[in-house]
């Protein structure tokens, strides 16, 4: 088959609808494949029981969503609006803002994310299924930086050249209160179509509910007002909500490489979750509207930045498209260092801005070291610690960074 000689993550594809891949179905860390009912791979209950687009209760949920998938009055603001994106970020938890990514970089981008792609379906599945499926996510679903034995990309340029750029610094800078925050990571995530389960709701990051003196004078910084409690032992509780919301750990901006509509699995964020102590309902208790509750109408060339903290997860790819989502992971100028691994070659850093530089100093590696792993796309965790323990293993890679 040549589905995947030309594979593009924007337009008509042939990639993707596997029917010899039964629903809710994952793989162990060597790529047996099972059921698993927790994390990522919780079943999903209301999922077709046939992957295959004509399907009857594919048709019926396409119908369903045709007709209600989306946040009603999403806003969708412009990279100049600095002050309003803010705004809706630290209310809501996300904020998508349009043209982040010029024709050129979006090119860029969509280059990038096809070619590591191709990497990761190029893996014959088992037993007539077409694709190996990540070991434990849902079906047709990867994480380009789960999937990548450095567990990022950076050190592939196209990523590396987008964690400082003209629309999104200032935004950054805005949401941290200053520039002096930092690169922890690069990736992303896709569907492809056909992939027709819920990915259960989930944060990347859980609130530790820990405020500490750095934490603090950060969310002094910010303008939270500090409070004393009324007996006057530490913060009264307003002050302390507000001073736990506005210090997200880390802020994450995936990037659009194709507009997202009803149909080809649009992320869906639930508003205001980004601080909750509780967790997020099961996959059996989420309600229609969370379900719905999706980024439709969110353009190419778009990003959301997201507090990892909110509650988000992917929706049915009922389309012909490949919904692909490249990422650059941000964390706060008041995360200790020992968060940082190295992933982003010196050689690939050095070709960066100085202010891209400054921000990726933590996770940049010496001078002709090549990152763990870096280059190696595997879906089974079992092939990336093989290849991450013995990187001498696979050939040229030290040679060849970015590829
Ligand atoms: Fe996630």
């Amino acid at each position: 088959m040549n589905e995947r000689a030309q594979i593009q993550v924007f337009g008509e594809t042939d990639v993707g609808w596997c029917a010899a891949t039964p629903p809710n179905e994952t793989t162990d860390e060597d790529g047996r494949p099972l059921i698993q009912d927790k994390g990522f791979t919780a079943p999903d209950p209301r999922a077709p029981r046939r992957r295959a687009y004509d399907d009857p209760e594919v048709c019926a949920l396409r119908e369903r969503l045709r007709r209600h998938n989306g946040l009603p009055g999403l806003e969708i603001v412009g990279p100049d609006e600095v002050e309003r994106a803010r705004r809706i970020f630290f209310r809501d938890g996300f904020v998508v803002v349009r043209d982040l990514l010029d024709a050129a970089r979006l090119a860029a981008f969509r280059e990038g994310s096809a070619r590591v792609l191709k990497q990761i379906l190029d893996i014959p599945g088992v037993g007539g299924r077409k694709y190996v499926t990540e070991t434990a996510r849902l079906p047709h679903r990867y994480s380009y930086g789960t999937s990548s034995a450095s567990r990022q990309l950076l050190h592939e340029p196209v990523w590396a050249s987008m964690v400082d750029l003209p629309t999104t610094t200032p935004i950054l800078s805005s949401l941290f209160g200053g520039d002096d925050y930092w690169v922890i990571g690069a990736g992303g995530d896709l569907c492809l179509p056909g992939a027709i389960e819920y990915q259960t709701l989930h944060s990347d990051n859980r609130e530790t509910f820990q405020l500490t003196p750095e934490r603090l004078a950060h969310a002094r910084r910010l303008g939270v007002e500090l409070r004393a409690a009324a007996d006057g032992v530490g913060l009264d509780d307003r002050a302390r909500q507000l001073a736990l919301e506005r210090t997200p750990p880390r802020v994450t901006i995936n990037f659009l490489m194709s507009d997202l509509t009803f149909e080809n699995g649009p992320i869906r964020q639930i508003p205001g979750t980004q601080a909750r102590p509780g967790s997020p309902p099961t996959q059996a208790d989420e309600p229609e509207w969370m379900r719905l509750s999706t980024l439709v109408g969110a353009p190419a060339g778009a990003g959301v930045f997201r507090d990892p903290r909110a509650w988000h997860g992917g929706t049915p790819n009922l389309s012909r498209e490949i919904r692909a989502m490249p990422n650059v992971e941000y964390a706060a100028p008041w995360c200790e260092a020992g968060a940082f691994k190295p992933s982003m070659p010196h050689e690939v850093w050095l070709g960066l801005s100085e202010h891209a530089r400054k921000i990726c100093d933590r996770i940049k590696t010496s001078p002709g070291e090549w990152p763990a792993g870096a280059g190696v796309m595997h879906p089974l965790a079992n092939r990336r610690s093989e290849a991450k323990g013995s990187p001498s293993d696979v050939p040229g890679r030290r040679q060849q960074p970015g590829r």
